[in-house]
């Protein structure tokens, strides 16, 4: 099959169009004809070295792929009952739909022919992908395979990051920060859909256009604009409920003083430093509570939880409109060192998708 690979640590033209054989499913997994697979920004630090795949998955990239199910792999052992629970408890719902433990018999399950999307931990830049059969959705009603492909990555981080992790609740309000990233897009969607206030930082006026037709009540461009007074004068000075952030460092005592009393803090990267200074009696004071996940290395049990809340919650309005992908723009799989000189000048809004097939 053709598949990209990184031929060496570096810039986007080390990613090489080459033949690899085509895997085969091992239990519990399905085999995916490719027909689009996302791009993502942990995909270039997987490029340039500093994000390499867990133990065991393969050096291909791409994490997210939509296509058909060509092949079943043999059945698995079954999921350990809590095992999300245990691990953190991805399985926390909104009011009145609280969920414990990982029920994988009622998790939507792929079969063969299947139109599906899933989120892998690598090998999508290529024409087949195995992927975990809890780990696979079904396509959309009206959607694109482009716009399916677009979906697992930031939809499974943004949904354990702010709903699991940070228990967002309607009614509350948010921070998003890179409000015009994948990442962001999906963030404003979700918290505007469930009756959420909504912020949003990005550093043009066009993006921060965007989060603003995509529900946010008001965007901030980081680079004119200090998003703590914006949000503290918007609040009456009380504050956010929740900030999704995914550049830390110095952004860190900023955020603690545009949180309200017992707000929460997610982290999801720290592209602006991984150490910060905080002021820890602010901390104490307002209750505040400073979490963070990374999606990859987390078991199939937690993502499979993940799936069947997107399922349940999103799919639902992916289907009315409510909410839907933004792909700003296509490129099929052999230019995917282009896809990635893009999003790295940061000159996209939303998702990067490579056409396989
Ligand atoms: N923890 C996890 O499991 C997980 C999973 C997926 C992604 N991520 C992380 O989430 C982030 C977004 O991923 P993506 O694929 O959506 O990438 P992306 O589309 O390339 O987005 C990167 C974003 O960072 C924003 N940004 C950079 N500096 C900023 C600053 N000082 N203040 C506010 N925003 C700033 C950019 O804003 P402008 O373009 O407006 O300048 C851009 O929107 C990445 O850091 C990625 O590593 C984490």
């Amino acid at each position: 099959m053709r598949a990209i690979e990184i031929s060496a640590p570096g810039g986007p033209d080390v990613l090489r169009l080459v033949e690899r054989h085509r895997p085969r499913p091992g239990p519990g997994e399905v085999l995916i004809r490719v027909t689009a697979a996302g791009v993502n920004r942990p995909d270039i630090f997987q490029r340039q070295g500093r994000y390499p795949p867990p133990p065991g998955v393969t050096d291909i990239p791409g994490l997210e792929v939509s296509g058909r199910v060509v092949e079943i792999g043999p059945a698995a052992e079954p999921l350990p009952a809590g095992g999300a629970a245990r691990e953190g408890g991805a399985t926390r719902y909104l009011p009145g739909i609280e969920r414990d433990g990982v029920h994988p018999e009622a998790t939507w399950t792929p079969a063969l022919g299947d139109h599906v999307c899933a989120l892998v931990s690598g090998g999508g830049y290529a024409e087949y992908c195995v992927a975990p059969a809890l780990q696979c959705l079904p396509v959309p009603d009206g959607l694109t395979d482009i716009e399916a492909a677009s979906l697992p990555e930031t939809y499974f981080t943004v949904w354990s990051n702010v709903f699991d992790r940070a228990r967002l609740q309607p009614g509350e309000s948010i921070l998003v920060q890179g409000g015009a990233s994948g990442i962001g897009v999906a963030a404003i969607q979700f918290a505007t859909a469930f009756g959420c206030r909504v912020f949003a930082t990005a550093g043009t006026a066009e993006k921060c256009a965007v989060c603003e037709r995509l529900g946010a009540e008001r965007a901030i461009d980081y680079r004119r604009e200090d998003f703590t007074a914006v949000v503290r004068e918007r609040t009456a000075g009380r504050g956010v409920d929740v900030i999704l952030d995914m550049v830390g460092g110095d952004y860190l005592p900023r955020e603690t003083a545009a949180l309200a009393e017992d707000g929460r803090l997610v982290l999801i990267n720290a592209m602006g430093g991984a150490k910060a200074t905080l002021d820890l009696l602010e901390v104490m004071i307002k209750r505040l509570t400073i979490t963070g996940s990374t999606l990859r290395a987390r078991p199939v049990a937690v993502k499979a939880a993940i799936a069947r809340a997107l399922h349940d919650h999103i799919w639902p309005l992916l289907e009315t409109g409510a909410i839907r992908p933004v792909v700003d723009r296509v490129f099929p799989l052999e230019q995917a060192a282009q896809a990635h000189a893009v999003m790295e000048r940061g000159e996209h809004v939303g998702k990067i998708v490579l056409q396989v097939a």
